[in-house]
């Protein structure tokens, strides 16, 4: 099968690594894509992910059997019902559906419906009733955009003079721009967090091996908020109790709610959790695969993954067997001197070669190929991924590699796996 794949971070090269070892694979499009992804796959750069017409008319010219939908942006706009309206089989969320993830109003009001635990919340149209609801709450204190504000919409007020500059800066100074529109303001919650990726197929949802990500840009997460400087799987916090209470507790809810909302989930739904000391509840939802967090995930999936997106896709779910390799695998990201501020790009990469050598395998997030070799594109620049038999092995491994990788300005966690 000629198979497509949208996007073009370090998410899609994993993605793309994996159907690479599928059987049915016979050649794999990545529109975008980027330079890593090139060496596995047909890149289309012309084509951005968030261009419908450029996507199907690809997808057809090329006669493409399947295509996989990854990023948030495309799926909120409806690029698998464009697809699947146009004939072309698509793995990933309907419009409607990406809602869970394009809408934290939307999200919220079901899980408020259907008692899934999460956050207390309230949410806001009007601005002077924002801020005079902060009036009578006490921080730490919570403020969300309602929309998609590529993960950067969040802001854990330490004290309420902060929640109202927040609301403002979303509401009046449109920092946001729409998706600061309407707000939310919710409860702070207090726990370790965890990621659970689910495949679900409207009828049936099958979690993936748990992971935890690290947000933050320094050691001892300290800093800025960031796209994600590393990833782990699986999460020791993630017990087989916690896993059992969550499932019961949030994720067959959470498919039952969506279906009784005449929502049929097919796709990876990301849950996001708190670990607090009342049992596990939803941070948020995502309609989609996590970056880093799949870069740590599907390495250690040994199933099909084309047969299990396929399965998703026409509801067969049920009856596919989804086996996972045991141990643990590690995501350290490179990222670029100054991220997520402003940062150069155009520095050479060495050591890349050394690192896979090592056992690692490095994707690519933000490189682009020169003449000299590789150098660098973007703040995420690489994340060197690991495994081993346990999540020390696994960590270790990964930094092994990780440090054979030199570029001027180069940034990462030493931490990964350890806070
Ligand atoms: P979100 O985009 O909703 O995942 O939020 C980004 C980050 O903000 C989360 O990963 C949490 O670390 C933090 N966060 C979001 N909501 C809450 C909450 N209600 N209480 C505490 N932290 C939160
Ligand atoms: N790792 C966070 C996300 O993918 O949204």
């Amino acid at each position: 099968m000629k198979v497509l794949v949208i996007g073009g971070g370090g998410r899609e090269h994993a993605v793309c690594k994996k159907l690479a070892e599928s059987k049915d694979v016979d050649e794999i499009l990545c529109a975008p894509g980027n330079a890593g992804i090139a060496q596995i796959a047909r890149c289309i750069p012309d084509v951005k992910a968030t261009d419908m017409d450029g996507i199907v008319a690809l997808a057809k010219r090329e006669a493409v059997d399947f295509v996989c939908v990854t990023p948030d942006d495309p799926l909120a706009l409806g690029c698998v019902d464009t697809l699947e309206a146009a004939g072309i089989p698509a793995f990933g969320p309907s419009a409607k559906a990406a809602q869970m993830e394009a809408s934290k109003v939307f999200s919220k009001n079901l899980m408020k419906k259907y008692g899934i635990p999460t956050a207390r919340s309230e949410v806001f149209d009007d601005m002077d009733a924002a801020l005079a609801y902060l009036e009578k709450e006490k921080a730490p204190i919570v403020v969300k955009a309602d929309g998609l504000a590529l993960g950067k919409g969040v802001v854990v007020a330490a004290t309420i003079e902060e929640a109202k500059q927040a609301v403002v800066d979303m509401m009046e100074n449109g920092r946001f721009g729409k998706s600061g529109a309407r707000v939310l303001i919710e409860e702070c919650m207090v726990g370790p967090e965890v990621t659970v990726l689910c495949f679900c197929d409207g009828k049936t949802i099958v979690p993936m091996r748990s992971s935890q990500d690290h947000k933050r840009v320094f050691d001892g997460n300290r800093g800025p908020n960031t796209g994600g400087m590393g990833a782990f799987a699986p999460s020791p916090l993630y017990t087989t109790e916690i896993a059992e209470r969550t499932e019961r507790e949030i994720l067959v809810p959470t498919l039952q709610a969506m279906n009784a909302e005449g929502i049929e989930f097919k796709g990876v739904l990301y849950v996001g959790l708190m670990l607090t000391e009342n049992g596990p509840k939803v941070v948020e939802y995502n309609a989609r695969f996590g970056d880093p967090e799949t870069q740590a995930i599907l390495p250690l999936l040994e199933s099909d993954l084309l047969s299990i997106m396929r399965a998703v896709r026409e509801q067969r779910l049920a009856d596919e067997e989804i086996r996972w390799k045991d141990g643990a695998a590690a995501c350290i990201v490179l990222a670029s001197g100054g991220y997520p501020g402003k940062y150069e790009g155009g520095k050479l990469i060495s050591g890349l070669e050394e690192a896979q050598k090592r056992g690692a395998f490095v994707y690519h997030a933000g490189t682009k190929k020169t003449e000299e070799g590789f150098v660098t594109a973007g703040g995420r620049v690489l994340g060197v991924t690991a495994s081993g038999e346990d999540l020390e092995k696994a960590i270790e491994n990964a930094y092994d590699a990780a440090k054979c990788i030199h570029f001027e300005g180069a940034h990462m966690r030493t931490d990964i796996g350890r806070v």
